[in-house]
């Protein structure tokens, strides 16, 4: 273990550690553009260099430790270097800062403010390049912004393993471009390429010119599309710039989906399928208790409810793999004497998705079969003979297949026509209006948050269990 000194500070470092790893595990911070702590070292930013007393400045990124090496990350010539590198990067940068959705988390920014905040000492007209070139039906990629760190092509040789992205030509008129014949469209990760782009080079379709990042804060999540679970973070407008007349929808919608680190699960990417949730979350919402397609109020449909389950003989249910740890133990503990209970798969693979790689993506497309599985077992779904009522808890079930003279009690979160097929609907949450788990296909539970409020009349499924098994009158 070699004792190197950071600013006269003596740190025990290991062999295989650079100054950069070593500074970063002990709260020493070093800009950079280029490294990034899951892709190779390219060195070519050279934003990340210090001083070390004897052999003056190189980048830290790329240089491993030795046993008594002194390092300054913060010498006045460090800090002259830096300015000068600043001048250098933003040479033929636009700086149009006032139109880039990434002003507010982009480093190019806060470094100039942090390491230098001179205007441009050149007085030559800026080189200019492509503003808005198509790499994919995701992705606009700013040739003037980008500053050539090539994190998106080492992403894309290195995780996602597409190639999609090389550089073509050089000096100041190098560009990224994609790869002949390996379209970014047909990378399923090619979104993190966006997130990891230091500046606004990269620009998600989804989220262009949607909102400014300071209007937005992140709550924790659980993708549900596959049984990875992948954890993320939902951004929705913060309390206090809610909008009153010009569009108060934005005030209760999903702005963006980005990964929440975490090594157990994900890492720090996630797939575009993650990106999109919006699609499933946001669909149409089912928001009024049905006796048969009329809406009645919750206590109408509770009781109603509860005198079909009381007066079944062999009652049957398909339970969500959806449901969240909560919510499935909340059935186990209420209604699994009642009902002979199967797992339901809820989702399915959708036409042209990838359904399975050796990074994240499973071919099981719902987010808690290990745990329903483990508390309601692994048998297919089925009716015995004599099946009088059949609850069915969440979507992907064909109607069609319950016997013709079975009661049917429906849970679901989106206006579907089953949903007044059912002797009883009941509107429940999504996992943005409650606080619950999921478990993945290894046993790693993730938390998610609530990030909108329900509707007084949409019911979450862990107090409804509850409520159905109440032997005397009750509400929710
Ligand atoms: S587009 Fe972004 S990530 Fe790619 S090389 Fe340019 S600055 Fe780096
Ligand atoms: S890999 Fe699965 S859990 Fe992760 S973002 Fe994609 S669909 Fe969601
Ligand atoms: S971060 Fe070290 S050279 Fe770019």
């Amino acid at each position: 273990m070699p004792e190197i000194f950071i600013n006269g500070q003596a740190i025990e470092a290991r062999d295989d550690q650079t100054v950069m790893q070593v500074a970063r595990e002990h709260g020493i911070y070093i800009p950079y553009f280029c490294w990034h702590p899951h892709l190779s070292v390219v060195g070519n930013c050279r934003m990340c260099l210090v001083e070390v007393e004897g052999r003056g400045l190189d980048i830290s990124c790329n240089m491993p430790v030795s046993k008594g090496m002194k390092v300054f990350t913060d010498s006045e010539e460090v800090q002259a270097h830096r300015k000068a590198i600043l001048q250098f990067i933003t040479l033929n940068h636009p700086v149009d800062c006032g139109i880039c959705d990434k002003a507010g988390e982009c480093m190019l920014q806060d470094y100039h403010y942090e390491y230098s905040g001179q205007r441009s000492l050149s007085h030559d007209a800026k080189v200019r390049s492509t503003k808005y070139y198509n790499l994919s039906n995701r992705i606009l990629l700013d040739n003037e912004r980008c500053i050539l760190c090539l994190r998106c092509t080492r992403f894309t040789h290195e995780i996602s393993k597409s190639m999609a992205l090389g550089v073509e030509r050089r000096g100041d008129v190098s560009n990224i471009r994609p790869v002949e014949d390996r379209p970014l469209g047909e990378d399923p990760y090619s979104d993190n390429i966006v997130d990891i782009c230091p500046v606004g080079a990269l620009q998600s379709r989804q989220f262009l010119y949607k909102t400014r990042v300071w209007y937005l804060e992140p709550t924790r999540s659980v993708c549900p599309r596959c049984s990875r679970g992948c954890n993320i973070q939902v951004w929705h407008r913060k309390q206090e710039w809610q909008l009153k007349a010009l569009d108060p929808k934005q005030n209760d919608s999903i702005a963006r989906i980005t990964p929440f680190e975490n090594p157990e699960v994900n890492g720090p990417w996630i797939c575009n399928v993650g990106r999109d949730l919006s699609q499933v979350l946001e669909r149409a919402r089912a928001e009024e208790p049905m006796l048969k397609g009329r809406p009645v109020s919750l206590a109408a449909a509770l009781d109603e409810a509860r005198r079909i389950i009381s007066s079944a003989r062999h009652p049957v249910a398909l339970v969500s793999n959806w449901g969240s740890n909560e919510e499935l133990g909340s059935f186990k503990q209420h209604l699994g004497e009642v009902f002979h209970s199967y797992v339901k798969e809820d989702w399915r693979a959708e036409p042209g998705e990838r359904i399975e790689d050796d990074l994240l993506i499973r071919a099981d497309k719902n987010a808690n079969t290990a745990r329903a599985r483990e508390l309601f077992g692994t048998a297919e779904p089925h009716f015995p003979e004599g099946t009088d009522v059949v609850l069915v808890w969440g979507e992907g079930f064909d109607f069609a297949q319950i016997p013709p003279r079975a009661k049917i009690i429906f849970l679901n979160s989106y206006l579907q026509p089953e949903n007044g097929h059912a002797d009883v609907f009941f509107p429940v949450s999504t996992q943005l209006e409650r606080h619950g788990s999921y478990t993945n296909f290894e046993g790693k539970v993730s938390p998610f948050e609530p990030c909108f409020a329900k509707r007084d009349t949409v019911v979450d499924a862990e107090a409804l269990f509850k409520s159905l098994a109440a032997p005397m009158r009750g509400h929710l």
